[in-house]
């Protein structure tokens, strides 16, 4: 196959970059796009030949567009519009107006991209942007799937469900069966299916893990401790999957001084302990994590017991009949901390070489790293769309 054009909109600290590199797809981004200082100097830092557009995608022209002669467009549009938990503005937020531009201009570019890439947050399906998309795609010829899928699909020990919509200009057709319904992890190879006629599909171990997915925006606001008794037993079955791996192979190899900067302030643990999500090195799980990591401690991500000789249950049970002070004593011997920015990149799926400027701060690093998306999920959907 030729050497692919791709334009990356709404392109971040690039990762969809980096999941096309992953791909093995030949391609060159000939435009990545986005208006945000901080996520764009991350992007030259990591990518400095690739040409980088600081502007809004509404600034941009029809013929802007045409000249970059692009067969392949990668997005994220912003997800705030689209979240049940945010304003749930969908079109009528200003924050829409530049998706629906690409959905205006798409028709009328003199050439259709072979190929469409559109992550979202899990709620996009349900809102009217998409029924838009769907409409243009249609309108266009667009042979289509939607998908949703989470990095535990992958057997990595970390929760981040979200909506793909992958399409394929006219004539090109998947090399599974697309269907209407909004598809639950990867799909299976079409030939696969096949092979098996007697056999209904029998979920593989891999589509199981991908349904018992949790998904802190879903479960409104439960609570560590205070959770549900089939939520503590989802946690723990997860914990025994041997289809994930563990937490540790994705944290630092530092030394403990050099963590103690990620350790969670006395007043965040007295406060917020009964309320966080917290995971030891041993755990296959983790929640995602989100833009207020390390600033909002609830429903944002996991923490980490870095202290394992110390019982989290007894350390909890015993709490109630303790003064401020010797609760902070005993909560200290958990060794609370944050995941590093690099440790969340490494559960994102971003490669070694993937670095942040030393000047960008812990709590911007957070932010654009929760703006972002695993590379390994949706390197597997760019295969699937190329092939
Ligand atoms: C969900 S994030 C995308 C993250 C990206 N995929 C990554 O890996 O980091 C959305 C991005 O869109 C940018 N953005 C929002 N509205 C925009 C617009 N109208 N024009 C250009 N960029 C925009 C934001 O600055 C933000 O970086
Ligand atoms: C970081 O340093 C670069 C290059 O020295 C500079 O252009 C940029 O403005 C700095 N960014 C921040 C957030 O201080
Ligand atoms: C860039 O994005 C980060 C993370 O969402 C945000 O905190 C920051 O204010 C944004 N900066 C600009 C200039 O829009």
């Amino acid at each position: 196959m030729e050497h692919l054009r791709v334009l990356e909109l709404y392109s971040g600290i690039g990762g969809m970059h980096y999941a096309l590199t992953e791909s093995g797809v030949a391609a060159e981004v000939v435009a990545a796009v986005d208006v945000n200082t901080t996520a764009n100097e991350i992007y030259k830092h990591n990518f400095p030949n690739t040409p980088l557009l600081p502007k809004t995608i509404e600034g941009m022209t029809l013929d802007d567009f045409n000249k970059l002669a692009f067969d392949m467009i990668l997005m994220s549009p912003p997800c705030q519009p689209f979240t049940r938990i945010g304003l749930q503005g969908d079109v009528t937020d200003p924050r829409t107006k530049s998706f629906l531009y690409i959905l205006d201009l798409l028709p009328r570019l003199s050439k259709l991209p072979r190929f469409i890439l559109l992550e979202n947050v899990k709620g996009f399906e349900t809102s009217s942007a998409r029924d838009s998309l769907v409409k243009t795609l249609k309108e266009c010829g667009y042979n289509y799937q939607e998908l949703m899928v989470s990095p535990t699909c992958l057997g990595m020990p970390n929760s981040r469900l979200r909506y793909f919509m992958i399409a394929k200009a006219p004539p090109g057709s998947f090399s599974f069966h697309t269907t209407s319904a909004i598809q639950e992890g990867f799909p299976h190879p079409a030939d696969k299916v096949l092979l098996e006629p007697s056999s209904p599909i029998s979920p593989s171990p891999t589509t199981t893990t991908c349904q018992k997915d949790d998904h802190k925006e879903d479960e409104g606001g439960i609570l560590y401790k205070l959770e549900r008794a089939q939520d503590a037993e989802r946690k723990s079955s997860q914990n025994r999957d041997p289809s994930l791996r563990q937490i540790r192979a994705y944290l630092e190899d530092q030394g403990e001084g050099e963590m103690e900067q990620y350790l969670l302030p006395p007043k965040t643990l007295l406060r917020y302990a009964l309320l966080m999500d917290i995971v030891r090195p041993t755990c296959r799980r983790s929640v995602c994590f989100t833009k207020g990591y390390g600033h909002y401690v609830e429903g944002t991500g996991s923490v980490l017991q870095s202290c394992m000789e110390t019982d989290l249950e007894a350390a909890f049970k015993s709490l109630e009949r303790l003064s401020e002070e010797e609760k902070l004593q005993q909560l200290s011997r958990l060794k609370l901390r944050y995941f590093s920015p690099r440790e969340i990149a490494n559960l994102m799926g971003f490669p070694k070489h993937f670095n942040i400027p030393k000047n960008i701060s812990t709590k911007q690093q957070y932010r654009v790293l929760g703006n972002s998306l695993n590379v390994h999920v949706v390197a597997r959907l760019i295969e699937l769309l190329v092939s």
